[in-house]
């Protein structure tokens, strides 16, 4: 089993059941509501640690009742906190889900007042200590100081970046620091392309030594592998669609989780599909 470092954001997600999704203006009833961690980087390592591996998150917090209940999950789930920074003011980022039981959607407004995690607690990690380093695209100067510091100082040790979103300050000069770059379909569409596979195709160009995937929701997974084949995996979508959120977490885990295992591009995407999918049939990510 490995040891996981991942930086990004843990949130608070409130999510609001409801029965259809409502209109722009309508006052519904939720069905339901429930509170809990959320966050990308977080949502990640959570199922790292459930798949056997040790884990640890670089990320900021604030001083708040919130961020207690950000951190007893975390280490309900054996994510070492060490590397947390924590900060006087702020609020941590919170996540309002409507979560659409038809058919599973989830659309999520979010807000957040915390400073970034800083490459100066960053460079005060032990990455000696570690296996696997995994990004998430997002403060794009800070995520280019810490992918450089890691390359300089450990050279080897493997680096995923999710892209999830286009971002201020050229999210592409980050991708020459990668050895896996994950991609979503919302970034693609963003980008102009309809096809998961073609779009890979043109990203090579921008990281040639990467192993690049992209999720295409109910079509599954493309990948291209360092050769520039492209692979792909179809979705096992589940009997019943329950909870979408945090799918594209998952899948990005059992990625992280394949290939740390050395299985092959097209074996990884089949074992994200597959985690994603199951994830799809259950609330939460207690897989
Ligand atoms: C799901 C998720 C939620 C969080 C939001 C942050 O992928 O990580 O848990 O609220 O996205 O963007």
């Amino acid at each position: 089993m490995a040891r996981i470092l991942a930086v990004g954001i843990a949130t608070l997600d409130i999510i609001n059941s409801v029965d259809g999704y409502p209109q722009e203006d309508d006052e519904v009833r939720a069905t339901a509501q429930r509170r809990c961690r959320g966050g990308n980087a977080t949502n990640t390592l959570v199922i790292l640690s459930r798949l056997g591996h040790h884990c640890a998150w670089a990320g900021v917090l604030a001083d708040e009742a919130d961020a207690r209940e950000i951190e007893t999950d975390l280490s309900r789930h054996s994510i070492d906190l060490s590397a947390v920074m924590t900060v006087p003011q702020g609020k941590v980022p919170t996540s309002y889900v409507t979560h659409n039981t038809r058919n599973g959607s989830r659309t999520i407004v979010h807000y957040r007042d915390l400073p970034e995690y800083p490459a100066s607690a960053f460079e005060k990690i032990n990455l000696g200590d570690y296996d696997w380093l995994h990004f998430e695209g997002r403060n794009v100067d800070g995520a280019r100081e810490m992918m450089t510091h890691a390359r300089r100082l450990c050279p080897q040790l493997p680096i995923s970046l999710e892209v999830e979103k286009d971002r201020p300050g050229k999210i592409d000069s980050l991708f020459v620091f990668a050895d896996v770059l994950l991609f979503s379909r919302p970034f693609a569409r963003g980008r102009g392309f309809e096809d998961g596979a073609t779009f890979l195709q043109a990203m090579r160009k921008l990281a040639p030594q990467a192993r690049l995937t992209c999720t295409w929701g109910e079509y599954g997974a493309y990948g291209l592998d360092r050769n520039g084949k492209t692979h792909h995996s179809p979705a096992f979508p589940p009997p019943r669609l329950v909870d979408t959120l945090g799918a594209g977490d998952t899948f990005n885990a059992g990625m992280i989780d394949a290939l740390i295992d050395d299985q092959n591009l097209e074996a990884a995407l089949t074992h994200a599909c597959t985690l994603a999918g199951h994830k799809c049939g259950i609330e939460g990510l207690n897989l």
